[in-house]
């Protein structure tokens, strides 16, 4: 019964890591930087002389913000305008707090 509780209590850990503020997952949004992101801004950094910003260890509000610009175009990036233009609140979240919780 004691290692049932126990094991009980390590899976709540696990799931509350994985949920940061506003409920975003950094699953989702690990594997879409994965597949998407790291294209151009790698992972933990870009490739040494890409032109891309490094996202790594970035302000989750930050990245959330310029990511909802793109988005509505209020910041103006032809490549970025593109990829966030398809992105869903929830997706914005999910990467930002991916991101964000990653050390540079
Ligand atoms: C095809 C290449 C490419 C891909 C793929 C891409 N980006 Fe970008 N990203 C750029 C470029 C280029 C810029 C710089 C644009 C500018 O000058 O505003 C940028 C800028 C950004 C910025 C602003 C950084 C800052 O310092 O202000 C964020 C945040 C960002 N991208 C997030 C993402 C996320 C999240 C994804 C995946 C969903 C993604 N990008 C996919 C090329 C890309």
């Amino acid at each position: 019964m004691r290692r049932v509780a126990i094991s009980g209590i390590m899976l709540l850990g696990l799931y509350s890591l994985a949920l940061s503020a506003n409920g975003a997952s950094i699953y989702a949004g690990q594997e879409r930087a994965a597949a998407v992101c790291a294209q151009c801004h790698g992972i933990k950094k870009p490739s040494a002389d890409a032109p891309f910003p490094s996202l790594a260890g970035r302000d989750f509000t930050y990245l959330k913000l310029a990511l909802e610009q793109y988005r509505d175009k209020t910041r103006r990036s032809d490549i970025m305008n593109a990829i966030a233009g398809s992105l869903t609140d929830n997706d914005i979240s999910n990467v930002a707090a991916y991101y964000s919780k990653l050390k540079p």
